[in-house]
């Protein structure tokens, strides 16, 4: 703590700050009484009643208003513990819920325990994954869960990988791997030793490819996109064709991204089929599994990624269909010949010394693009050894049956329409209100039909019942994305939601 004390200085009287020195001015007991009050706090709020089908998924405020309720100044004194306590509340209040069994409006949902209490110890202990020194428990860890998620994949003959802050940053390592591989003089000489280069991706693939490309000095105009057929899976031949384009054009294609798994329909591109033409081509092939990688845990479902085990690299996201709390993301990759540490490694003495007294092959974080990073690999570890596999994949089949319990469920009520039949957890409809039903399918219809999801969410989201995402897509009218993945849903919020989207709707 300082004081402030007056001293004659300079011929003035003035105010300085003398400081204890001599013994720590940090409170222990304040510290330690304010988290536990904190964490009771947290069980309330943040995890019981956020879970609570009964309470609301959200409470919507428009920005002005909720600027003013949070009072997010910071002022020059700091505020008493009970004020504090009480903005802890705030923040979960005024938070959307997305444990609540009534959020299906991205891809990820659902309270998971294990993962969660390992997030809090990372916190706590807050530790940083770059050196074994720093960090011998989630290093070993890591290393474990990259293991388990590289047999699960296929790759008998081991690989590498890294968790890093989402699935996103999996897709952008993969193509300055690619790349890198490609031509490994391009980590020093930069672009201007690189002829134009190309990567081919599925026009319903993720934008983080596009914004790769961007920032890693390809550009956008480079990403080359692939046609998709009626279910948005990526047509193999199209892909030749465009593969010939690009050579025709005197540039030079280096990278195919697959996707297992899109983002809006759920669709899984032919991995086999694309794994062939890769080959053909000398083509580094990609895996974008961030959602569908779950999948690969499931003895039922995995064929939809089969050829998986042939490919370069893999993005697997457990924050998503596996439901470990975010971020939680892996990239893969089958190399066996140090790609990754070669591709990213700055060698930095000070962290990274050469001479150290143990084994610094644990020294893995010169293999990731950051410096700081967390403990990731630890939210999965610990939900994996609570749940072991078998669970999850139960947890995987039984979010399957359910998207399909809710898209037979869709067939059979009057004004909701699929849009494709689901391949895996995203239901995509339309509602149709009674207004529209009986209209003649043409271009009016499809006009008045684009405006009637973004209605129906404002609804929703005003009064806080339930959360369903909505987007066009291509010439597709607006339509709702339902993305079953958490346990505690059941039937009921699934046909609740359909009620739900009825009643907001019918007089549209
Ligand atoms: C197919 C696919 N790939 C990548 C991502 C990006 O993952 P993240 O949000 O972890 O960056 C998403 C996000 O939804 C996705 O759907």
């Amino acid at each position: 703590m300082a004081s402030n004390v007056e001293r004659h200085i300079n011929g003035k009287f003035a105010k300085e700050r003398i400081f204890v020195l001599n013994s720590p001015t940090a409170n222990k007991q304040t510290a330690e009484s304010f988290i536990s009050q904190a964490m009771d706090i947290i069980v309330d709020e943040a995890v019981k009643k956020a879970t609570d089908v009964q309470e609301k998924v959200c409470e919507w405020h428009a920005p002005e208003q909720l600027k003013k309720l949070l009072d997010l100044e910071l002022r020059d004194e700091g505020e008493a513990e009970s004020e504090i306590l009480q903005r802890c509340r705030d923040a979960i209040r005024y938070s959307v819920k997305t444990s609540h069994p009534r959020f299906f409006n991205q891809l990820y949902a659902g309270m998971e325990p294990y993962s969660m209490v390992a997030s809090f110890i990372a916190e706590a202990i807050k530790t940083n994954l770059y050196t074994y020194e720093v960090a011998p428990v989630f290093t070993l860890m890591e290393d474990a869960v990259l293991r388990k998620m590289i047999k699960v994949i296929g790759w008998e003959e081991g690989g590498d990988g890294i968790f890093n802050p989402g699935g996103s940053l999996s897709n952008m390592y993969a193509v300055n791997l690619a790349r890198y591989r490609y031509c490994p003089n391009f980590k020093e000489a930069g672009m201007f030793s690189a002829q134009r280069l190309v990567i081919l991706t599925s026009q319903e693939s993720h934008y983080s490819i596009s914004k790769g490309a961007a920032l890693m000095g390809i550009g956008t105009k480079n990403v080359y996109t692939v046609p998709t057929d009626e279910r948005g899976r990526m047509i193999p031949s199209a892909l030749e064709d465009k593969i010939m384009l690009a050579k025709s054009e005197g540039a030079v294609p280096f990278m195919v991204n697959a996707t297992a798994g899109t983002t809006v329909l759920g669709a899984f591109d032919p991995i086999d089929e694309i794994s062939d033409i890769c080959e053909k081509h000398n083509l580094w092939l990609h895996v974008d599994a961030c959602w569908g990688g779950a999948a690969l845990m499931s003895k039922k479902h995995k064929h939809l990624l089969k050829g998986i085990h042939r490919v370069d690299s893999v993005s697997w996201n457990p924050h998503k269909m596996l439901m470990a709390s975010l971020q939680c993301s892996a990239f893969l990759v089958r190399d066996k010949t140090s790609l990754l540490q070669r591709c990213h490694s700055a060698r930095a003495s000070y962290l990274f010394q050469q001479d150290k007294f143990y084994d610094i092959s644990y020294d893995t974080g010169d293999k990731s693009v950051q410096c700081s990073r967390k403990p990731d690999a630890f939210k999965f570890w610990l939900m994996w050894k609570a749940l072991g596999t078998r669970e999850l994949e139960q947890r995987v089949e039984r979010a399957l049956a359910m998207a399909r319990y809710l898209a037979e469920e869709i067939k059979k009520r009057d004004g909701f329409r699929l849009v494709v039949e689901p391949e895996y957890a995203n239901v995509c409809f339309w509602y149709l209100p009674p207004s529209l039903r009986n209209l003649p399918d043409g271009p009016e219809l499809w006009k008045k039909l684009h405006t009637v999801a973004p209605v129906v969410k404002q609804r929703m989201m005003k009064t806080g019942s339930m959360m369903v995402g909505y987007q066009p897509l291509g010439d597709k009218a607006n339509f709702f994305r339902m993305v079953v993945i958490s346990p505690q849903v059941s039937r009921q919020d699934l046909d609740f939601v359909l009620d739900e989207i009825h009643s907001l709707g019918k007089d549209l």
